[in-house]
Protein backbone atom coordinates (compact mmCIF):
# COMPACT_ATOMS: atom_id res chain seq x y z
CA UNK A 1 0.00 0.00 0.00
CA UNK A 2 0.97 3.48 -0.68
CA UNK A 3 0.00 7.13 1.01
CA UNK A 4 -0.65 9.55 -1.50
CA UNK A 5 -1.12 13.02 0.12
CA UNK A 6 -3.25 15.40 -1.57
CA UNK A 7 -2.82 19.18 -1.69
CA UNK A 8 -4.83 19.98 1.11
CA UNK A 9 -2.98 17.32 3.23
CA UNK A 10 -2.30 18.91 6.50
CA UNK A 11 0.87 17.13 6.91
CA UNK A 12 -0.52 13.70 8.15
CA UNK A 13 -0.08 11.69 5.20
CA UNK A 14 3.66 11.77 5.70
CA UNK A 15 3.46 10.81 9.57
CA UNK A 16 0.92 7.89 9.27
CA UNK A 17 2.59 6.68 6.38
CA UNK A 18 5.80 5.97 8.46
CA UNK A 19 3.65 4.97 11.22
CA UNK A 20 2.09 1.96 8.74
CA UNK A 21 5.59 1.65 7.46
CA UNK A 22 4.68 2.03 3.98
CA UNK A 23 5.51 4.49 1.04
CA UNK A 24 4.36 8.24 1.11
CA UNK A 25 3.99 10.28 -2.76
CA UNK A 26 2.37 13.43 -2.94
CA UNK A 27 0.42 14.76 -5.97
CA UNK A 28 1.74 17.07 -8.71
CA UNK A 29 -0.48 19.82 -9.15
CA UNK A 30 -0.54 23.13 -10.83
CA UNK A 31 -3.11 25.80 -11.94
CA UNK A 32 -3.81 26.50 -15.56
CA UNK A 33 -3.87 30.51 -16.35
CA UNK A 34 -7.47 30.47 -16.03
CA UNK A 35 -7.03 28.83 -12.85
CA UNK A 36 -8.74 25.58 -13.30
CA UNK A 37 -6.66 22.73 -11.30
CA UNK A 38 -4.53 20.05 -13.70
CA UNK A 39 -3.43 17.11 -10.96
CA UNK A 40 -1.12 14.47 -11.76
CA UNK A 41 -0.71 11.15 -9.71
CA UNK A 42 3.12 9.35 -9.58
CA UNK A 43 3.39 6.69 -11.79
CA UNK A 44 3.99 4.45 -9.46
CA UNK A 45 0.88 4.65 -7.58
CA UNK A 46 -0.19 2.22 -10.27
CA UNK A 47 -0.78 -1.45 -9.23
CA UNK A 48 -0.49 -0.36 -5.85
CA UNK A 49 -3.39 0.04 -3.53
CA UNK A 50 -3.37 3.45 -2.08
CA UNK A 51 -4.83 5.78 0.48
CA UNK A 52 -5.42 9.05 -0.22
CA UNK A 53 -5.58 12.04 2.20
CA UNK A 54 -6.64 14.71 1.85
CA UNK A 55 -7.80 17.89 4.19
CA UNK A 56 -11.24 20.32 2.23
CA UNK A 57 -10.12 23.24 4.07
CA UNK A 58 -8.94 25.84 3.07
CA UNK A 59 -10.01 26.70 -0.18
CA UNK A 60 -12.65 23.82 0.30
CA UNK A 61 -14.57 23.60 -2.96
CA UNK A 62 -10.57 23.38 -4.89
CA UNK A 63 -10.20 20.48 -2.62
CA UNK A 64 -13.11 18.87 -3.62
CA UNK A 65 -11.91 19.28 -7.13
CA UNK A 66 -8.54 17.50 -6.10
CA UNK A 67 -10.28 14.88 -4.40
CA UNK A 68 -12.65 14.32 -7.60
CA UNK A 69 -9.70 14.35 -9.96
CA UNK A 70 -7.55 12.09 -8.21
CA UNK A 71 -10.13 9.23 -7.90
CA UNK A 72 -10.86 9.75 -11.55
CA UNK A 73 -7.11 8.89 -12.16
CA UNK A 74 -7.24 5.98 -9.88
CA UNK A 75 -10.99 4.59 -11.03
CA UNK A 76 -8.55 3.86 -14.34
CA UNK A 77 -6.16 1.84 -12.07
CA UNK A 78 -6.67 -2.38 -10.80
CA UNK A 79 -5.80 -0.78 -7.20
CA UNK A 80 -8.03 -0.68 -3.84
CA UNK A 81 -8.73 2.83 -2.87
CA UNK A 82 -9.17 4.13 0.45
CA UNK A 83 -9.88 8.00 1.31
CA UNK A 84 -9.09 9.86 4.52
CA UNK A 85 -10.52 12.95 4.70
CA UNK A 86 -9.17 14.24 7.47
CA UNK A 87 -11.68 17.37 7.32
CA UNK A 88 -14.60 17.14 5.25
CA UNK A 89 -16.23 19.99 4.13
CA UNK A 90 -20.01 21.26 3.57
CA UNK A 91 -20.63 18.73 5.76
CA UNK A 92 -23.07 20.96 8.03
CA UNK A 93 -25.85 21.35 5.59
CA UNK A 94 -26.89 17.94 6.39
CA UNK A 95 -30.75 18.19 5.55
CA UNK A 96 -32.95 21.13 4.25
CA UNK A 97 -33.57 23.37 6.83
CA UNK A 98 -35.41 25.71 4.69
CA UNK A 99 -37.53 24.67 1.33
CA UNK A 100 -35.20 24.88 -1.72
CA UNK A 101 -31.57 24.65 0.39
CA UNK A 102 -28.88 22.30 -1.40
CA UNK A 103 -27.81 19.73 1.21
CA UNK A 104 -24.31 20.15 0.15
CA UNK A 105 -22.96 17.30 2.62
CA UNK A 106 -25.17 14.74 0.27
CA UNK A 107 -23.82 16.63 -3.12
CA UNK A 108 -19.98 16.01 -1.77
CA UNK A 109 -20.51 12.59 -0.22
CA UNK A 110 -22.35 11.47 -3.33
CA UNK A 111 -19.77 12.64 -5.95
CA UNK A 112 -16.97 10.96 -3.92
CA UNK A 113 -18.46 7.66 -3.92
CA UNK A 114 -19.41 7.14 -7.28
CA UNK A 115 -16.28 6.19 -7.90
CA UNK A 116 -15.02 3.05 -6.66
CA UNK A 117 -13.66 4.03 -3.08
CA UNK A 118 -13.06 1.19 -0.45
CA UNK A 119 -13.59 2.40 2.50
CA UNK A 120 -14.08 6.42 2.90
CA UNK A 121 -12.46 7.62 6.34
CA UNK A 122 -13.63 10.75 8.56
CA UNK A 123 -12.10 12.23 11.28
CA UNK A 124 -14.86 13.35 13.78
CA UNK A 125 -17.32 14.70 11.14
CA UNK A 126 -20.07 16.85 11.55
CA UNK A 127 -22.71 13.94 11.29
CA UNK A 128 -21.99 10.47 10.35
CA UNK A 129 -25.18 9.20 10.65
CA UNK A 130 -26.39 11.64 6.66
CA UNK A 131 -22.37 10.47 5.91
CA UNK A 132 -23.36 6.93 5.67
CA UNK A 133 -26.73 7.48 4.06
CA UNK A 134 -25.23 9.66 1.53
CA UNK A 135 -22.80 7.29 0.59
CA UNK A 136 -22.87 5.30 -2.91
CA UNK A 137 -20.38 2.52 -2.74
CA UNK A 138 -17.85 1.14 -0.19
CA UNK A 139 -17.80 1.39 3.50
CA UNK A 140 -17.83 4.55 5.63
CA UNK A 141 -15.37 4.80 8.66
CA UNK A 142 -16.20 7.97 11.39
CA UNK A 143 -13.07 8.04 13.78
CA UNK A 144 -13.76 10.38 16.88
CA UNK A 145 -10.42 10.33 18.57
CA UNK A 146 -11.56 11.24 21.99
CA UNK A 147 -8.39 9.43 23.35
CA UNK A 148 -6.05 11.90 21.99
CA UNK A 149 -7.75 14.76 23.71
CA UNK A 150 -8.06 13.01 27.07
CA UNK A 151 -4.52 11.92 26.99
CA UNK A 152 -3.35 15.64 26.69
CA UNK A 153 -6.21 17.06 29.21
CA UNK A 154 -4.96 14.31 31.27
CA UNK A 155 -1.60 15.26 31.73
CA UNK A 156 -2.33 18.79 32.39
CA UNK A 157 -5.09 18.87 34.43
CA UNK A 158 -4.50 15.31 36.37
CA UNK A 159 -6.97 15.47 39.28
CA UNK A 160 -9.41 18.43 38.43
CA UNK A 161 -13.05 17.58 38.72
CA UNK A 162 -13.90 17.75 35.22
CA UNK A 163 -17.25 18.17 32.79
CA UNK A 164 -16.77 17.73 29.15
CA UNK A 165 -19.73 19.41 27.87
CA UNK A 166 -21.47 20.09 24.33
CA UNK A 167 -22.60 22.18 22.90
CA UNK A 168 -25.50 20.40 21.59
CA UNK A 169 -27.06 17.03 21.72
CA UNK A 170 -25.74 16.22 18.38
CA UNK A 171 -22.30 16.64 19.94
CA UNK A 172 -23.34 14.59 23.09
CA UNK A 173 -21.21 11.29 21.23
CA UNK A 174 -18.49 13.30 20.88
CA UNK A 175 -18.54 14.39 25.25
CA UNK A 176 -18.81 10.67 25.92
CA UNK A 177 -15.97 9.93 24.12
CA UNK A 178 -13.33 12.24 25.47
CA UNK A 179 -15.59 11.66 29.07
CA UNK A 180 -15.25 7.75 29.12
CA UNK A 181 -11.49 8.42 28.90
CA UNK A 182 -11.54 11.23 31.27
CA UNK A 183 -13.68 9.19 33.91
CA UNK A 184 -15.88 11.93 34.46
CA UNK A 185 -19.34 12.93 33.40
CA UNK A 186 -20.74 14.83 30.60
CA UNK A 187 -23.77 16.84 29.43
CA UNK A 188 -25.34 19.02 26.42
CA UNK A 189 -26.49 22.69 26.59
CA UNK A 190 -29.58 22.66 24.10
CA UNK A 191 -28.72 25.08 21.22
CA UNK A 192 -31.64 26.88 19.41
CA UNK A 193 -30.62 28.28 16.20
CA UNK A 194 -33.10 30.83 13.75
CA UNK A 195 -32.60 29.46 10.48
CA UNK A 196 -33.05 32.75 8.79
CA UNK A 197 -30.41 34.79 10.92
CA UNK A 198 -28.33 31.99 12.18
CA UNK A 199 -28.59 33.34 15.47
CA UNK A 200 -27.59 30.79 18.06
CA UNK A 201 -28.97 30.46 21.59
CA UNK A 202 -27.61 28.36 24.46
CA UNK A 203 -29.76 27.12 27.49
CA UNK A 204 -28.63 26.12 30.23
CA UNK A 205 -30.69 23.43 32.09
CA UNK A 206 -28.46 21.89 34.58
CA UNK A 207 -25.83 24.16 35.52
CA UNK A 208 -25.09 22.10 38.61
CA UNK A 209 -23.83 19.30 37.22
CA UNK A 210 -21.14 21.30 35.97
CA UNK A 211 -17.45 20.68 37.51
CA UNK A 212 -14.83 23.57 38.24
CA UNK A 213 -13.41 23.21 35.02
CA UNK A 214 -15.49 22.72 31.74
CA UNK A 215 -13.76 21.09 28.49
CA UNK A 216 -16.26 22.43 26.10
CA UNK A 217 -16.05 20.23 23.07
CA UNK A 218 -17.42 20.57 19.57
CA UNK A 219 -16.41 19.23 16.05
CA UNK A 220 -15.57 22.89 14.31
CA UNK A 221 -14.50 26.24 15.69
CA UNK A 222 -15.05 28.83 12.83
CA UNK A 223 -16.11 32.17 14.03
CA UNK A 224 -16.09 30.95 17.63
CA UNK A 225 -19.36 32.18 18.64
CA UNK A 226 -20.49 29.14 19.88
CA UNK A 227 -17.94 27.81 22.19
CA UNK A 228 -17.88 31.86 23.06
CA UNK A 229 -21.27 32.15 23.76
CA UNK A 230 -21.09 29.11 26.35
CA UNK A 231 -17.45 30.16 27.79
CA UNK A 232 -18.57 33.66 28.53
CA UNK A 233 -22.08 31.93 30.49
CA UNK A 234 -19.14 29.32 32.55
CA UNK A 235 -16.31 31.57 33.07
CA UNK A 236 -19.04 34.36 34.90
CA UNK A 237 -20.36 31.52 37.23
CA UNK A 238 -16.40 31.07 37.87
CA UNK A 239 -16.13 27.76 35.89
CA UNK A 240 -12.84 27.45 33.90
CA UNK A 241 -13.24 26.39 30.30
CA UNK A 242 -10.72 24.42 28.17
CA UNK A 243 -11.90 24.08 24.74
CA UNK A 244 -11.42 20.31 22.71
CA UNK A 245 -12.16 21.28 19.31
CA UNK A 246 -11.14 18.99 16.47
CA UNK A 247 -11.43 21.32 13.34
CA UNK A 248 -10.03 24.35 13.94
CA UNK A 249 -10.70 26.59 11.02
CA UNK A 250 -10.36 29.73 13.29
CA UNK A 251 -11.87 31.95 10.81
CA UNK A 252 -11.38 36.16 10.97
CA UNK A 253 -10.76 37.21 15.07
CA UNK A 254 -12.22 33.81 16.12
CA UNK A 255 -8.97 32.91 18.05
CA UNK A 256 -9.22 36.53 19.83
CA UNK A 257 -13.07 36.00 20.91
CA UNK A 258 -12.62 32.97 22.41
CA UNK A 259 -9.58 34.27 24.80
CA UNK A 260 -11.91 37.50 25.45
CA UNK A 261 -14.45 34.82 26.69
CA UNK A 262 -12.44 33.54 28.88
CA UNK A 263 -11.11 29.90 27.28
CA UNK A 264 -8.43 29.04 29.10
CA UNK A 265 -6.56 26.66 26.48
CA UNK A 266 -7.46 25.23 23.18
CA UNK A 267 -6.94 21.96 21.99
CA UNK A 268 -7.44 21.20 18.52
CA UNK A 269 -6.54 17.71 15.67
CA UNK A 270 -3.76 18.13 12.84
CA UNK A 271 -6.99 17.96 10.76
CA UNK A 272 -6.52 21.59 8.93
CA UNK A 273 -3.14 23.57 8.16
CA UNK A 274 -1.53 24.92 11.66
CA UNK A 275 -2.50 28.88 11.90
CA UNK A 276 -1.96 29.80 15.01
CA UNK A 277 0.48 29.45 17.57
CA UNK A 278 -1.32 29.85 21.03
CA UNK A 279 -3.17 26.41 20.56
CA UNK A 280 -2.40 22.63 21.03
CA UNK A 281 -2.75 21.14 17.79
CA UNK A 282 -2.27 17.29 18.60
CA UNK A 283 -0.65 14.88 16.46
CA UNK A 284 -3.15 12.39 15.39
CA UNK A 285 -1.01 10.13 12.82
CA UNK A 286 -0.42 7.45 15.06
CA UNK A 287 -3.83 7.25 16.90
CA UNK A 288 -4.88 7.10 13.16
CA UNK A 289 -2.69 4.22 11.95
CA UNK A 290 -4.10 2.32 15.06
CA UNK A 291 -7.34 2.56 14.70
CA UNK A 292 -7.53 2.23 10.60
CA UNK A 293 -5.51 -1.01 11.61
CA UNK A 294 -8.09 -2.47 14.10
CA UNK A 295 -10.63 -1.72 11.58
CA UNK A 296 -8.92 -3.77 8.96
CA UNK A 297 -9.17 -0.61 6.64
CA UNK A 298 -5.30 -1.23 6.20
CA UNK A 299 -3.71 -4.70 6.67
C1 LIG B 1 -22.37 23.53 14.03
O1 LIG B 1 -23.39 22.86 14.14
C2 LIG B 1 -21.02 23.02 14.35
O2 LIG B 1 -21.07 21.81 15.06
C3 LIG B 1 -20.22 24.05 15.14
O3 LIG B 1 -20.82 24.24 16.39
C4 LIG B 1 -20.14 25.36 14.39
O4 LIG B 1 -19.69 25.17 13.10
C5 LIG B 1 -19.24 26.33 15.13
O5 LIG B 1 -19.22 27.52 14.40
P1 LIG B 1 -18.80 28.89 15.08
O6 LIG B 1 -17.41 28.72 15.62
O7 LIG B 1 -18.88 29.88 13.95
O8 LIG B 1 -19.80 29.18 16.14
Amino acid sequence: MIVVGLPGDPGVGSKLASCLGVGYVSVFSKRFPDGEIYLRLPQKVEGSDVLLVQSMYPAQSDRLVELLLALEVLSRYENRVNLLITYLAYARQDREFLIGESVSLKSVVKALTTYEVDVLVTIDAHNPHAIEKAVESGRYLNIVPGEVFAEAISRKYRGREITVVAPDRGALSRAQSIANHLNCGYIAVQKVRDRVTGRVEHIFNSLNSISELAIVVDDIVSTGGTIAGIASYLTSRNIEVVAAISHALLVGDAYERLVKSGVREIYTLQTVPQTSANITYLDIASYLARELRREGVVK
